[in-house]
């Protein structure tokens, strides 16, 4: 039976770091707070544009697998902060790798992206559809995140991840998967006005950022989280206990352990980072997978479960077996590039435009 798998991932996180002491300085918070309430102690903040970002993971990621980019068939961008929608900003990634052989696309999911993608590039290799895919999840959040803002400023980060998905004769790779969303509540978080809603030419900073219902979003993630994670769980005929790791998508520190309390996981089998790099959206679960297998806490034929949840509001879960390889096949010298620039002054135009909601007002 034909099945697909990963075999190849990789990571690319901006060099420039903001700190919650950082953030002390421009909005009413404290490092205190945020580590408390959500885990995170530091985010990344891009220089360069999020293909760069997207560019040097899937380097990575290709490396690993052993592959030369033009042995893609299709490359998909999981982003809910592309920096163009024409041309979907997979064609840049496309042309930057030199994936002269593959189709690319960009999926939208929010922080489900990935999961999304994994089911998606998945069901199309096991069909025969398509050999080889790379998925990106990459995010340019700050972009996004209005730095006037303490209930939302203060959670995200910018970052991408990738893996490379292959054919496998091998009974490994999804073994069960949910994709869900409610759209009724898709209002409780979002950004107000990026697309054909808004006048065309203006941007408006009191509706350009991320707005959101924290503790009604924080409620939902928790329950669906978990009921995703128990279906997927006894979808693929295991128990909770056999889950060798949990890979979630990392908003929150207290989601996470919500969702390993739900599937009776010690934390040992529970993949954290977020106190590193903050929620990234679509990047999330890549780039933990990715440190996870860096770390050498993916053993060969592994049970892992990925789960997510956020805007849309989306939800996912997959339980995948890993395969045999562990280690990469080979390495990459790919890197983002060090900045010329602070941190405050990559943020200078966003202060400055989201500053502005009064006046505007
Ligand atoms: O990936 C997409 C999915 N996103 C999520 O899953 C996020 C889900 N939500 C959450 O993680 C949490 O709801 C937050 C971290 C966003 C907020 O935590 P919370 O414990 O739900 O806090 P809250 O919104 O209920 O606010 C509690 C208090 C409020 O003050 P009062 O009214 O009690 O005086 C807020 O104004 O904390 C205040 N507050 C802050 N204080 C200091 C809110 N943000 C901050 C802040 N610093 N950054």
């Amino acid at each position: 039976m034909r099945n697909a798998t990963i075999t190849g991932w990789g990571k690319a996180l901006p060099p420039l770091v903001l700190t919650n002491t950082d953030l002390e300085k421009i909005v009413d918070t404290s490092d205190e707070w945020i580590t408390t309430r959500t885990g995170i102690k530091e985010r990344r903040i891009s220089h360069v544009e999020a293909t760069d970002l997207a560019t040097v993971a899937g380097r990575h990621a290709l490396a690993a697998a052993g592959l030369e980019p033009d042995a893609l068939d299709l490359v998909v961008n999981a982003t809910c902060t592309p920096e163009s929608l024409i041309p979907a900003s997979a064609s840049y990634v496309q042309a930057k790798l030199g994936a002269t052989n593959a189709g690319a696309m960009d999926l939208n999911a929010n922080c489900s992206g990935f999961i999304y993608a994994l089911v998606t590039a998945s069901a199309m290799v096991s069909a025969g559809v398509v050999d080889r895919v790379l998925i990106i999840g990459v995010e340019k959040l700050s972009y996004v995140m209005d730095l006037t803002d303490r209930s939302t400023c203060v959670l995200f980060g910018d970052g991408a991840g990738a893996v490379v998905v292959e054919p496998t004769d091998e009974p490994v790779g999804l073994a069960a998967s949910e994709l869900g969303v409610d759209g009724t509540v898709a209002d409780i978080l979002c950004v107000p006005e990026f697309g054909t809603v808004g006048s065309p030419g203006v941007r408006d900073p009191r509706r350009a950022g991320i707005k959101m219902e924290g503790p009604e979003v924080f409620r939902r993630a928790v329950t669906k989280m978990g009921e995703a994670s128990l279906h997927v769980i006894a979808e693929a005929g295991w128990r909770p206990e056999e889950v060798d790791l949990l890979i979630p998508h990392q908003a929150n520190q207290r989601i996470i352990d919500a969702t390993a309390r739900r599937l009776k996981l010690d934390p040992a089998r529970v993949f954290v980072n977020i106190h590193a790099y903050g929620n990234t959206s679509a990047a999330t679960i890549p780039v933990a997978l990715t440190e996870a297998l860096e770390q050498g806490r993916v053993k060969p034929r592994a049970k892992i479960v990925f789960a997510a949840f956020g805007g849309g509001l989306t939800w996912a879960a997959a339980a995948l077996t890993w395969g045999d390889r562990v280690t990469p096949i080979a390495t990459s010298d790919a890197q983002v590039p060090e900045p010329d620039r602070t941190v405050w002054d990559v943020l200078a135009p966003n202060l400055e435009f989201y500053g502005n909601q009064e006046r505007s007002g």
